[in-house]
């Protein structure tokens, strides 16, 4: 079976990601893990896309081959409109970097940089002029709301500013595609809270998209659509919607 992908991904209609029976071996033989078992999965744009499930059912495998960071050993998957399968060493690597950011749980950065300067190391990565890189990385970081840490070295900052200066420098290249694994797993409830408004408010636009890994339930309601999974396949996909009409069943039954 042949699946056409869209050339361009540009109207709301067309996601940004398309998994078709998406599989990631790991190993072989006796030592084989089957991390990913068929996955059939599409993210929309102007969505917050969130990735739930047990520890080990596949969550960062799948981030990674949607990413390009891992390659799928089967099936079909279309990013921004490419059939990632076939790009390859320098090509796939200049895809990334054009049109995907990436923010993990620690947040790596820096030790001896000041927030601006981590923040516009991908620009300076790309060749931008290191005076132009920090300014346009200054701005980023006036977004996620650290306009007064700009000089500040990471130990100086708290947990959750140290994890905004991470997604600020992941979007100061503007990716179409941002990817979270475990974004809130560091922080405490009020700061995690903070970080995902944050990224609600400046990542996701027309045109863009975030998945964000998570088993933090306190920020489940952050999401467009709950992708929840279980030993590497999709179990269900909830809409915020969905999830907003089983709360309130639950309140009726809980006060009931
Ligand atoms: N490089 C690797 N080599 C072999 N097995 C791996 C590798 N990476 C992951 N796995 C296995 O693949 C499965 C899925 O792992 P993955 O890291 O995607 O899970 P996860 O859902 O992100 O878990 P967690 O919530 O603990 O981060 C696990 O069984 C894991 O042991
Ligand atoms: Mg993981």
């Amino acid at each position: 079976m042949t699946l056409t992908f869209p050339k361009l991904a540009t109207t709301s209609e067309q996601p940004l990601v398309v998994c078709r029976g998406v599989t990631k071996q790991f190993g072989e033989g006796e030592a084989a893990v089957m991390a990913l078992r068929g996955i059939d999965l599409d993210v929309y744009d102007g969505q917050m896309t969130l990735l739930v499930g047990e520890s080990g059912c596949g969550k960062t495998t799948l981030i990674s081959v949607i990413a390009g960071l891992l390659d799928a050993t089967n099936g079909e998957l279309s990013v921004l409109g490419r059939d990632l399968r076939k790009l390859r060493g320098a090509a796939l690597v200049h895809f990334r970097g054009g049109h995907i950011g990436f923010v993990f749980q620690q947040y790596n950065l820096l030790p001896a940089l000041t927030a601006a300067e981590n923040a516009a190391v991908p620009l300076i990565i790309a060749g931008v002029k290191r005076h132009e890189a920090v300014a346009r990385a200054s701005k980023v970081l006036e977004m996620v709301g650290l306009s007064d840490k700009l000089k500040s070295l990471p130990s100086q900052l708290s947990g959750g500013q140290q994890q905004r200066v991470a997604i600020a420098r992941a979007l100061v290249h503007e990716p179409k595609l941002l990817v979270c694994d475990e974004p809130t797993a560091a922080l405490d409830a009020a700061s995690g809270k903070m970080v995902m408004e944050m990224l609600k408010r400046v990542a996701v636009q027309q045109g863009r998209a975030v998945i964000v890994v998570t088993q933090d339930k306190r920020v489940f309601d952050f999401g467009d659509r709950i992708v929840h999974m279980s030993d590497g396949r999709i179990e269900r996909v909830e809409t915020a919607e969905e999830r907003k009409k089983a709360r309130q069943t639950e309140g009726i039954v809980a006060t009931a």
